[in-house]
């Protein structure tokens, strides 16, 4: 019997990914490019320095350096630039569906109109499915260590601009900010038909998940590692169907996990939970969707069986609807039947 190559079985893996900061796919190079194109200084002269001020020890250390890279983003053509790069590459990772989050308020709140932001994404969403055959949904982030007045006047911003977004979301920095403080804003986001996500349990405790869960009556959770500590809530999830939007490369470099050997992917999929891989700031974190597939399935040597449920719950905790579904999943099991 041949060898399994696990790598190759990975790279042509049809697989959807759905915890991406399109912020967090800022590579240096383009940092650079667009630093000059709209005379911005930004505190490095080479992409080393860069990559060099590219080590964390945890969430905020990261976040501090994130938003200070956004700062280049300035007219719509950037953020074309910003999500073309970020499909491109992941083209080439048999990925063919992105649910991508970005930050409205990273950039109001530079003066930057959320039109601007809005158009230059969703122009290179639209070229993403007509160039490269990649569907998309697009959620907009809110910002969870400012407050609420803030995020509800983000979400009246985005009021001209609703047909582009698909729902809402929580990041930036959790301990300290529950999900609780976004109560109403998340209520008011439901009325108005958006899907709800958060980020929860990344570094924040299991009770920042159930509120998640019971609070803002989220639609599924973005990583989610800390529910593992209460056996509830495991539960919980179970019952309910949800996703977590796992991110192994991500907790590597912020230490919500010491070695990628002790990440507990396998335990949530044992556990009964849908768990999925995703890049979640890959610029950042080193490396794309499949390098977050490889690493981790290297790391936890991972079965065939174990990256085609894992392939599936990538779509399975999509929104495309039954049938685009059915036919990704048809795929996984055309290529699995290959190997
Ligand atoms: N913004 C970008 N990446 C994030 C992460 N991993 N957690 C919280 N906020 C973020
Ligand atoms: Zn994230």
């Amino acid at each position: 019997m041949p060898k399994f190559d696990r790598d190759r079985f990975i790279s042509g893996l049809p697989k959807a990914e759905l915890h991406l900061h399109l912020e967090g796919s800022l590579e240096p190079e383009l940092m650079f490019a667009l630093a000059q194109r709209n005379h911005i200084a930004i505190p490095f002269q080479t992409i080393e320095e860069v990559r060099a001020a590219y080590s964390f020890s945890n969430l905020q250390d990261f976040l501090d350096i994130y938003y200070q890279g956004a700062s280049v983003l300035q007219v719509e053509q950037d953020f074309y630039d910003l999500t073309m790069a970020y499909l491109r590459h992941v083209a080439s990772d048999a990925c063919r569906h992105v649910e991508v989050f970005f930050d409205p308020q990273t950039h109001t709140d530079r003066g930057i109109d959320i039109g601007v932001v809005i158009g230059g994404i969703s122009r290179a969403l639209a070229d993403g499915q007509t160039q490269l055959g990649i569907s998309s949904k697009l959620i907009l982030c809110f910002l969870r260590h400012l407050d609420e007045a803030a995020a509800f006047a983000t979400l009246r911003a985005a009021e001209p601009y609703l047909d582009k977004i698909f729902g809402v979301g929580l990041d930036s920095s959790e301990v300290g900010h529950p999900p609780s403080k976004f109560a109403r804003v998340f209520e008011a986001a439901r009325n108005k038909g958006l899907h709800l996500f958060a980020h929860a349990g990344e570094e924040g405790p299991p009770e920042y998940v159930w509120e998640a869960l019971d609070v803002l009556k989220i639609d599924r959770i973005d990583h989610g590692n800390r529910a593992l500590e209460d056996k509830a809530l495991v539960e919980r999830i179970v019952q309910n169907g949800l996703t977590l939007t796992v991110c192994p490369l991500s907790n590597l470099s912020l230490c919500v996990v010491d070695n990628l050997a002790n990440h507990p992917l396998r335990t949530m999929l044992n556990l009964g939970l849908k768990a999925t891989i995703n890049s979640d700031d890959p610029a950042y974190f080193g490396g794309y969707l499949n390098a977050n597939w490889r690493a981790i399935a290297e790391a936890l040597n991972l079965t065939k069986e174990e990256l085609v449920t894992l392939a599936h719950n990538s779509f399975a905790g999509s929104y495309l609807t039954q049938a685009e579904k059915q036919t990704h999943h048809d795929a996984i099991d055309a290529w699995a039947a290959r190997f």
